[in-house]
C-alpha cells in the first residue's frame, strides 16, 4: 500500500484524521478539518541540525535545590493587565491573548507595550497590519511619540534571526500569530502546523533570550484557520479577551498560568481612545439596574481574587411550543437544567410548560456554581411575581438534595456588597469554625435549604 503523504487536521483542536469528515470526532467541530501534508516525522523546526539519527547525547541532572536566576518583572502600570498575568511579565515567558476578531486583542497590546516601553524595550511585530495603520491606531490611543520598535513581518526564520542577538527587547508582541510562516512547511500560514511550528520556534528564541512573548491567537468558528487551542499547552500563560461587541466591556481572563492565580480578570471598557481600565466593575454591571422588578437577584460572585456583582435575569413565560425553551446567555446551560430540576422536584416549584430565559447582564460570563442560589432566586421571584428585595444580593451552591452548600470567601463578597450600599444577603449557613471577621452592615439570612428560600417570596413560592 502506498504510505499516505496527507492527513486531514482539525484547526480548532489540532486532531488528525487519515480521511476527511464533516465533524472532528475529537472536539466536535463543524467543517474544521483541512488536508495538510504529512510531515516525515515530527515537524521540523527552523533549528534541526541537531536532529541526528542514532544514539541519543546524555542528559546532565542537577539538584532541585540550586541558585536560580531572578529576573524582575515587567509591568506595564495598567493593574488590571498586570493583576492577570500574575504580576507582571515574566522574561522568558510565552503569553498567548485570544480573542474573537475585532474584539479588542491589537488595541490592548499595543497600550500595554508603550506603557511597558517606560521600563523595558519592546518591540512590536504585526502581521495583519501595514506600519502606517500601526502608528494610525497608536496615534488615536495617545502613545504615538512612545519609544517602541515596530515592524511589520511575517517570516518566522525573519524574526528569529533578528531577534537573535544580545540586544533583543525585552518584550516582543505577535500580531497574530495565525499570520506567521516558516519555510520548511508546506502548508498555508494558519494551519495547525504553521501555527504550532511558528509558535514553537517564536518561544524557543524568547527562551533563549529572555524575551517575554506575547502571541495574539484568533479564536475563530469557521476552523479554517487555527485557533489558539492549539497553542494553549505550549505557552506559559494564556488569557482570553471576552465581550460582547454590542457592550463597551471587555473581560481579559487568565485560564491557564505557570506564574500567577488563574480565573483572575481584568475588566476594561472601550472607548473612542482605546480600552480604559475599570476599577470598579460591580458598579458597572449593576449601572442599569432596576430596583424593583421581578425575576433579578444580585449575585456577590468571585472572579479570581476579586469580587463581583453582577446581576442575573431570568424570565419564565408561557411557551408556546410544544417543548418548553430553555435559553441561557453568561452560564452554564446544564447548570440551569440542574437548578430547574432540583426546584421541581425537591420545593415543588413547578416550571412545567414554561419557557425558561436567563442572562448574566452586562456581558460576563458567570462560572462559579455559587450562583446556584442566585439562580434560583431569580426564576422563583420571576415565577411568582415577587421581586427579591432589591438591596439583597444572593450567593451559593444547590446540592441535589436541596440543600445549600458553602462557598469561598463569603466575607470578602459581603464587604463588596456593604461597599455597593446593599444592606441584605441571603446565604448559606456560614461555617461556625471559621474565624473571619464577619462583614458589617449586612443584614444576613442563612439558609439551609433551598426550599427556605421560598417564604421570602411569599404564597407564591409555594407553586
Ligand atoms: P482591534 O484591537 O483591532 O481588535 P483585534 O485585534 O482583537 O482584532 O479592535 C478593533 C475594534 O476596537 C474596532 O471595532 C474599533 C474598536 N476601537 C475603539 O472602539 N476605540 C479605539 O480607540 C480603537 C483603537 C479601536
Ligand atoms: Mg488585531
Amino acid at each position: 500500500m502506498a504510505k499516505a503523504t496527507h492527513h486531514f487536521v482539525c484547526q480548532s483542536c489540532g486532531a488528525s484524521f487519515p480521511k476527511w469528515a464533516g465533524k472532528c470526532e475529537a472536539c466536535g467541530a463543524w467543517n474544521s478539518l483541512l488536508d495538510e501534508p504529512l510531515a516525515d516525522g515530527p515537524p521540523k523546526g527552523l533549528n534541526d541540525s541537531a536532529r541526528h539519527k542514532g544514539k541519543g547525547r546524555k542528559i546532565d541532572f542537577v539538584p532541585l535545590k540550586g541558585e536560580k536566576r531572578h529576573l524582575p518583572r515587567f509591568l506595564s502600570a495598567i493593574g488590571e493587565f498586570d493583576r492577570v498575568v500574575g504580576g507582571g511579565l515574566v522574561p522568558g515567558s510565552a503569553t498567548l491573548v485570544g480573542g474573537d476578531p475585532g474584539i479588542g486583542k491589537s488595541t490592548l497590546l499595543l497600550q500595554v507595550v508603550c506603557k511597558l516601553a517606560q521600563g523595558a524595550s519592546v518591540a512590536y511585530i504585526s502581521g495583519e497590519e501595514a506600519i502606517d495603520q500601526v502608528r494610525l491606531r497608536a496615534e488615536r490611543l495617545g502613545v504615538a511619540e512612545v519609544n517602541c520598535d515596530l515592524a511589520s513581518a511575517t517570516a518566522v526564520r525573519d524574526i528569529v534571526a533578528t531577534l537573535d542577538h544580545a540586544e533583543a527587547p525585552d518584550v516582543l508582541i505577535i500580531d497574530s500569530i495565525q499570520t506567521m510562516y516558516v519555510d520548511t512547511i508546506d502548508s498555508a500560514p494558519g494551519t495547525v502546523a504553521q501555527v504550532r511550528t511558528s509558535a514553537q520556534e517564536l518561544i524557543r528564541i524568547a527562551k533563549k533570550r529572555d524575551i517575554a512573548v506575547i502571541l495574539v491567537g484568533h479564536v475563530t468558528k469557521e476552523g479554517t484557520i487555527a485557533g489558539p487551542r492549539v497553542l494553549e499547552h505550549m505557552v506559559d500563560t494564556v488569557l482570553y479577551l471576552e465581550g460582547e461587541r454590542g457592550h463597551q466591556f471587555r473581560i481579559l481572563r487568565a485560564v491557564k498560568n505557570r506564574f500567577g492565580p488563574t480565573d483572575e480578570i481584568g475588566v476594561f471598557e472601550m472607548q473612542d481612545k482605546g480600552l480604559t481600565e475599570v476599577h470598579n466593575p460591580s458598579a458597572l454591571f449593576l449601572a442599569d439596574r432596576h430596583g424593583d422588578t421581578s425575576g433579578a437577584a444580585v449575585f456577590a460572585g468571585l472572579e479570581g481574587t476579586r469580587p463581583v456583582l453582577v446581576e442575573i435575569q431570568a424570565l419564565v413565560a408561557p411557551s408556546s411550543y410544544g417543548t418548553p425553551r430553555r435559553a441561557v446567555i453568561g452560564w452554564d446551560s446544564s447548570r440551569l437544567a440542574m437548578v430547574l430540576a432540583v426546584l421541581e422536584a425537591r420545593c415543588g416549584v413547578v416550571f412545567g410548560n414554561n419557557d425558561v430565559y436567563l442572562n448574566v447582564a452586562g456581558g460576563l460570563r458567570v462560572a462559579e456554581p455559587a450562583a446556584d442560589l442566585a439562580v434560583a432566586a431569580a426564576l422563583i421571584s420571576s415565577l411568582t411575581g415577587v421581586p427579591v428585595p432589591s438591596e439583597a444580593v444572593v450567593f451559593g451552591e444547590i446540592g441535589l438534595s436541596g440543600e445549600i452548600r458553602r462557598v469561598a470567601q463569603p466575607e470578602l463578597r459581603l464587604k463588596e456588597a456593604a461597599k455597593l450600599g446593599f444592606t441584605q444577603a441571603i446565604l448559606p449557613k456560614s461555617d461556625p469554625s471559621a474565624k473571619t471577621k464577619a462583614a458589617s452592615g449586612i443584614n444576613r439570612t442563612e439558609i439551609n435549604r433551598l426550599k427556605d428560600l421560598l417564604p421570602l417570596f411569599g404564597e407564591g413560592g409555594k407553586g
